[in-house]
């Protein structure tokens, strides 16, 4: 899939479920590997970026088996691992780079870890400067220590850390450091971020202490404990779900089921933005077995208008931003988004891709350092739209030229692979719902009201 041709949808409705979370399913193949035994992991997000996480075990001498794309039996070895006969290469995923660091950070090799361009140039000072604190030597290639990097773990001490920024995966590499260290080791988060660590640590029955402490959290985890081997199922990732959520919100008459799809507070931010815009959401968990809440949202479409987005907000609404922006250039009004510099050192600076690609399509925006004002209401126009390598860019618009008049062209789509298995699929679902389909996610009974 070289380009993404999309056309525009005449309507939004039906009902569909998502591949299963990537933050979950990086940190479920982790934690499983740490484990004493073996972990059935169902749900599984056979996406590029996970299957780097996979590869990246077996390499470092974890047994996976994979009977089909989306279940995994990982027999866990206690938190002993070998050292790896060459680097790990971690593909496009920040999560899983920053991750492993806290991982190796405890063992007594050196192993090095390799990405591609896009990784290659974000900023790992912010997992190498605390995991350097614990006692683990960690070098980066580039000034702002950018991968290739060189890990030589070791024996580590306890900290207590405040985040400089708000991050769940340097969080999360601190814990998993944390929990290979004699003794407390304590994370401060001022503005909370995604709790999926936390929460698996619980379920993986690793004794860990949350405090609130002003509006953010302390999260304390004691060293020295191997996670209980556990089975465990992913629900459908929220943010895959979000380019649908506003497909649908941002056209009167769409309704859309989305089932089993995760619904934890850490990540329903997106829920409240929509609401707050003016669209029809409904969400109801039905369970937590795992210890993630999941469930379905139901959404009505309707005239969306404008909102700001910004503060406490934005760590919750991370990864959403891009079609976030594209929901806005839809609804009435202005909208305003800010404190998200975090964007910029994305698999791309976002800021500027969305604001570039919304210019193409003739909205009317206008970029600020952490954010963007976007007028939105008038017609968007379609054409040829850079992906910027980026999976979420090339979706949230893809997402935007179902509301163009002609055809819109997504360029250099295959990065949707990273965390989105199977989208081009889901779309022509939306653009051609008569066509029998050999994945037949969108309810044939929408499809049938249509005719
Ligand atoms: C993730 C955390 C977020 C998010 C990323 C996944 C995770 O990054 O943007 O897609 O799984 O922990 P930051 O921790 O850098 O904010």
């Amino acid at each position: 899939m070289a380009e993404l041709n999309v056309a525009r949808a005449p309507h939004i409705d039906g009902e569909i479920v998502v591949p299963g979370d990537k933050s979950i399913s990086h940190r479920a193949v982790i934690l499983a590997a740490l484990s004493n035994g073996t972990c059935t992991i169902r749900g599984f997000l056979p996406s590029q970026d996970c299957q780097c996480t996979v590869e990246a075990m077996r390499a470092l001498g974890i047994s996976i088996e994979q009977p089909n794309e989306t279940t995994l039996i990982i027999h866990g070895q206690r938190g002993h691992f070998r050292q790896p006969s060459g680097p790990i290469d971690c593909g496009n995923s920040g999560t899983l780079t920053r991750l492993l660091c806290g991982l190796l950070a405890a063992h007594p090799f050196e192993c090095q870890l390799i990405g591609d361009s896009s990784l290659s140039s974000r900023p790992m000072n912010r997992v190498i400067e605390p995991l350097g604190k614990m006692g683990a030597v960690i070098e980066g290639s580039g000034p702002k220590g950018t991968a290739p990097l060189k890990i030589r773990g070791g024996k580590l001490q306890s900290i207590s850390y405040e985040l400089p920024v708000a991050s769940a995966q340097v969080k999360s590499a601190i814990l998993l450091a944390g929990l290979q260290t004699s003794g407390r080791t304590t994370v401060i988060e001022p503005i909370p971020a995604r709790d999926h660590t936390e929460r698996m640590l619980d379920y993986f029955l690793v004794k860990t202490i949350r405090t609130a402490v002003g509006s953010g959290c302390a999260i304390s985890i004691y060293g020295d404990q191997v996670p209980e081997s556990r089975d465990f199922t992913v629900p459908g990732d929220i943010s895959s779900a979000a380019f649908w959520l506003v497909a649908a919100a941002a056209q009167e008459g769409s309704n859309l089921l989305i089932r089993d799809v995760g619904l934890n507070e850490t990540r329903t931010g997106i829920l409240s933005v929509l609401l707050r815009m003016g669209a029809h959401v409904r969400e109801v968990v039905q369970d937590c077995e795992n210890g993630e809440p999941r469930g379905e949202v139901r959404i009505d479409g309707t005239r969306l208008h404008g909102t700001v987005i910004a503060g406490a907000e934005i760590p919750n609404v991370i990864d959403e931003i891009p079609i976030l922006a594209v929901a806005a250039a839809l609804a009435q009004g202005k909208t305003l988004i800010r404190d998200a510099h975090e964007l910029r050192v994305k698999e791309t600076d976002r800021l500027a891709a969305i604001a570039a690609n919304l210019t193409a399509m003739g909205v009317d925006v206008v970029e600020f350092q952490d954010g963007m004002e976007i007028n939105g209401g008038a017609p968007l126009m379609s054409g040829r739209l850079k992906s910027y390598g980026d999976h979420r860019i090339a979706m949230a618009f893809a997402v935007a030229g179902l509301f163009a008049d002609g055809e819109t062209v997504i360029e250099d789509a295959e990065c949707i692979h990273t965390s989105y298995p199977g989208f081009e699929n889901h779309l022509n679902d939306f653009l051609f719902p008569n066509e029998n389909r050999t994945t037949p996610v969108i309810n044939p009974a929408g499809a049938l009201e249509r005719h």
